[in-house]
């Protein structure tokens, strides 16, 4: 039986220029490189600066996305942003850049809150609108200037992040149903309530009238990680019908070295078909995915036809998965 799919038709994406390595962070804060290296697998990762916002990175990786989409900002339907670090409190940062990149009046353009897993809860609303014959084309993006929230003077968070944006283009395809078809075949999304406080910001506009910074239970976070990335995987795997075989590469939320070798081992992937972008990009939150996957389709790695399985898992704590054929 024929079906709407989602398809992906361009991703981009955008980094910020300026690098900050272990060594530099070894200058700030009592750290070395030997130790980040260990415990995250971070060895570099990009920072913005002070004028560079969430929506200028966020805009200017939509704007390749939709390039490499061979789209007109026209045609886009419906646009979101997933992010924690918004320029404004209000308006979204999505209507900033809907208004810089000229989408037309009237398409609904909104940010969410969902941290690292942002992304996905992002697609999983476009899929959704698209399969429900509500719209055509969507933009979705997950840019974070996390470096913003951060104290630079916290050993314990501000080795784990970094600054950047990436986007993808979806448009409504016919499918025929089965998992050979193009698009998004299968996505998830979760959230636990019980577990706020393991990673959170220590203020807010209506608590403290800051943004606030980011305090986290370090080992906490490591063993939901885990276990949550890895049921996220496993569910939307089942859900489409498809093993680990199956895959071609598994694109794990990028935050810690040993968050995604356990995940990996714990779904039987072998480890060279795991994407790892976080040695060079640290954590950036709802960025992690499109990021990784654009990144390793401009080397080549993933291609076109490629059968792609992601998780993500953040504060709040909200994870959640998705198959997606490229
Ligand atoms: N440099 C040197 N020492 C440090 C540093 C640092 N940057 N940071 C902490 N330490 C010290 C601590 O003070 C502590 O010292 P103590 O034992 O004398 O008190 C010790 O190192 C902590 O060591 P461990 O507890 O063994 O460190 P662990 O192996 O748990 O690694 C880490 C810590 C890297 C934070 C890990 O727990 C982790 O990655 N957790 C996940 C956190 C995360 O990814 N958060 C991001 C958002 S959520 C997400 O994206 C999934």
């Amino acid at each position: 039986m024929t079906c709407i799919r989602s398809e992906i038709i361009g991703f981009g994406h955008c980094l910020p220029p300026k690098v900050l390595t272990n060594d530099d962070l070894a200058n700030m804060v009592d750290t070395n490189d030997e130790w980040i290296r260990t415990r995250t697998g971070i060895q570099s990762r990009h920072i913005a600066d002070k004028d560079l916002t969430t929506s200028m990175i966020a805009g200017d990786a939509v704007a390749e996305a939709i390039k490499n989409a061979g789209i007109s900002p026209e045609d886009v339907d419906l646009f979101i942003l997933a992010s924690v670090t918004p320029d404004n409190t209000t308006p979204s940062s999505a209507t900033k850049i809907a208004g810089r990149l000229g989408f037309r009046a009237g398409i609904p353009a909104f940010d969410i809150s969902a941290a690292c897993a942002g992304f996905i809860y992002a697609l999983m609303l476009a899929d959704n609108m698209i399969r429900l014959g509500q719209i055509k084309t969507a933009v979705i993006a997950g840019a974070e200037c996390v470096s913003k929230i951060i104290d630079w003077t916290d050993r314990n968070t501000c080795v784990l992040f970094g600054d950047g944006a990436g986007a993808a283009v979806l448009r409504a395809r016919e499918g025929k149903g089965t998992s050979e078809d193009t698009g998004v075949l299968d996505v998830c999304i979760h959230s636990d309530g019980s577990l706020f406080d393991v990673l959170k910001t220590n203020g807010g506009v209506s608590s403290t009238q800051t943004a606030g910074i980011v305090e986290m239970n370090g080992k906490e976070v490591f063993k939901h990680a885990v276990v949550r990335l890895s049921e996220a995987a496993e569910q939307v795997m089942k859900e489409t019908g498809i093993s680990s075989e199956d895959i071609d590469w598994f694109v794990p939320h990028q935050a810690n070295i040993r968050i995604i070798e356990s995940v990996g081992e714990r779904l039987n992937i072998p480890q060279e078909k795991v994407i790892v972008t976080v040695d060079h990009h640290g954590n950036t939150s709802a960025a992690s995915i499109p990021l990784a996957i654009y990144e390793n389709m401009l080397s080549g790695r993933i291609k076109k036809g490629d059968l792609l399985v992601f998780c993500a898992m953040g504060a709040g704590f909200t994870w959640g998965g998705a198959v997606v054929r490229l």
